[in-house]
Parts: structure tokens; sequence; C-alpha cells
């Protein structure tokens, strides 16, 4: 008993303050948690303490795997004893680690995590993206209103609840309009091939290809439906946002939408301007959504800390629940029911780069 004691004064009397963090290091969607990991790096620098004692940040590679996920989250609070988490990048693996700390009772913020489920009926977890209802409704007014779509077909994703959320709110959005149809085709993360799917796809005779998965899948596809003769256009969500969609994809993806969180070239806060020069100084190259995202919660929690006054897990919390007018890299962020409110944007592929098309706010 008096080890527990000990141990127990001994987690809460550290000078240091320690946050957790599970990201996909490696495993398939490895460019996302490292362009996350680098903005929260850049974050760490520039605000390295609060209430007077040091951040000590506790990364753990989840793999982007559910398992590894909820996993990391256990032993980040177990183990590490850490005040708060961010994390996960994927929808899925945000809510196998949410589970866990929500029911531990550690405030989680997961910075681009965009399925609603994620946050919802949950008491600790947070965000500092938009959610996918708004997302996919985004993507089918551009779709029909700019991109003039009438047939559509998906590339769903069915391992990923990301995916096969997203897909269903933009159909949902998109049936609205006149004179639109949508059918769709089923995959699973990891798939290589993709020829069944796309004859069955071109039998449709479609004007747009909506394909809401991740970019390794995403780039392959586009690839094969350019060596199977389609040449309409792909519009795509977040989840197509890595230098990896343009290595793997090459002149396939050239042309390809998508809707997305942030672009340095359309800066949502004064703040953002000043991100693009320190993010730029330090990496040499131009700032992403992820690591934009994931800069943007680490400094809500700092300033839930520092609000707070306080860094038990519950003030945080607390402070977390009613952040208003956040100013962000990545917009204004005010907290409602676990989620932020606030715009997205559009990008498309151009030139081998990503091209800012325009903010859509909410
Ligand atoms: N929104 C995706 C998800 O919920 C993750 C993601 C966000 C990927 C932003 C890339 C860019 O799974």
């Amino acid at each position: 008993i008096s080890f527990v004691i000990l141990m127990f004064v001994v987690a809460f009397t550290e000078d240091v303050i320690k946050i957790g963090a599970y990201f996909p290091m490696t495993g398939g969607i490895a460019a996302f948690g490292q362009m996350t990991w680098q903005g929260i790096q850049l974050a760490n620098e520039e605000r390295p303490t609060v209430l007077g004692k040091k951040i000590q940040l506790i990364l753990v590679d989840n793999k982007g795997d559910k398992v590894e996920s909820a996993n990391a989250v256990s032993r980040l609070i177990d183990q590490e004893h850490v005040v708060a988490i961010l994390g996960a990048v994927a929808s899925s693996d945000s809510l196998a680690g949410g589970a866990v700390a929500e029911a531990k009772r550690i405030p989680m913020v997961t910075s681009s995590s965009t399925n609603p489920l994620v946050t919802m009926n949950k008491d600790w977890i947070f965000r500092s993206c938009f959610i996918d209802p708004f997302q996919g409704l985004v993507g089918a007014k551009f779709a029909f209103n700019d991109l003039k779509a009438k047939k559509v077909v998906i590339f769903m994703d069915i391992a990923q609840d990301y995916c096969v959320g997203l897909a269903n709110y933009f159909e949902k959005t998109f049936k609205g309009y006149k004179g639109t149809s949508v059918v769709r085709e089923y995959y699973n993360t990891g798939d290589q091939d993709f020829s069944a799917q796309i004859i069955n796809a071109m039998d449709q005779n479609p004007d747009l290809i909506y394909i809401p998965g991740y970019y390794s899948e995403i780039a392959i596809i586009a690839r094969q439906l350019q060596d199977m003769g389609y040449t309409g256009k792909i519009l795509a969500g977040d989840g197509a946002e890595a230098p990896e969609l343009i290595k793997i994809g090459g002149d396939a993806v050239e042309g390809l939408y998508f809707t997305t969180h942030y672009n340095a070239e359309g800066p949502a806060t004064p703040k953002a301007r000043e991100y693009v020069k320190a993010y730029k100084t330090k990496y040499n190259k131009i700032p992403d959504s992820l690591g934009a995202l994931g800069y943007d919660a680490y400094n809500m929690v700092i300033d839930a800390i520092e609000k707070a006054g306080s860094a038990t897990p519950r003030n945080i919390r607390n402070a977390l629940a009613t952040l208003k007018s956040f100013e962000g890299v990545t917009g204004y962020i005010t907290i409602k029911d676990g989620n932020a409110i606030k715009s997205a944007v559009i990008d498309q592929v151009k030139d081998g780069d990503f091209k800012f098309i325009k903010i859509i706010n909410p």
C-alpha cells in the first residue's frame, strides 16, 4: 500500500507535466503520423512550459491499428501517468483509444479524426478538426455546383469508420440534388487490385468518382482508373492529403480535388501567417493540414491548462469543454459537444503540388 501511495504522490508532485500522444509513425498511414508529429513538436518548442512546469511529450506509435491504439492509451495513462492525450489520426484508431481514455477519465484531443462517433456521448474526448457530416456536405456541394457532377460512383473503404461515414454523408447531400445518381463500390484497406470495381464503375459512365479514403489506396485507384481509360474527375476527402499521394499516384492524381482542413495559401487567422514562417524555418517546406491540426491540438491543451490554472485531468477536461474562439492556425475553434466548428478548404493536385482552391465556412 505504501508503494501505491508513494507512486501516487510522485505522479502528482513531479515538476513536469506529462502529455501523451499516440500516432501512426509506421504502417500504411505513417505519413499522416509524421506530419502531425512535426506540427506538435513545433508547438512544443514554442511553448515548452506551462504553469511554470516543463511539458514532457510522450509519443507511442500506434501503427495505424485499433488494438495498438487502445494499448497505447492504456500504457500512457497507467504507466506514464499523463494528464492529457493527443491522438490519433484515423477515426477507427481514435474510437479505440478514446474508449480507454473515456473510461479512465483522461482528456483526449484528436487532431484529425473527423468521424462524429469519436466524440459522441463522450465527456473526455475533443478535437481540433471539423466533423464529417460537414466535410461530406462541403464535398457534395462542390461536386454538384462547381464540378457539375450528376452521376457519381463512390469507392468506399469498408475497413475504416472514417471512409464509411464520409461516403454516407456525401451521398446523403448529393442525392438531395436534382437529377443526381450515386452507385457504390467497396474495398478494404491494403487492397492492391481495384479492376473489378473499376469495371463496374465504368459501366455507369460516371462524371465523378468520389474516393473518401486514405492516400495509398486513393493513389492506386487513380492509377488503375487511368490505365483502364477513365478520363472523368476524381474527388477525395482529407485522407488524400499526403505527399505520398502524388509520389504513388503521379500523373494519375493530377487534377484530383479534395476537401481538407488547411492550406498555407489561405490563412484563416493572423496566427496562421506566423505559423507558415515558423514552420518553413524549422522544416524548410510548406506546412500541411495534419501538422497544423496537431499544432492546434497541442495549443488547445496548453491553453486549457493555463485557463484552468491547474493540470489535473478533470480541470483540463472542463477547460477544453468550454473553449471559445481559440485562435488556431486552422481557424477559430469553439468547442461544442467535444467538436470544433470551423471552416473547410478545397485543394486540387496541380503540377505535382497541392493548390488552394477555396475556403468554405460552416
Ligand atoms: N479524417 C481522417 C479520419 O478521420 C484522418 C485524416 C485527417 C487524414 C486529415 C488526413 C488528413 O480518419
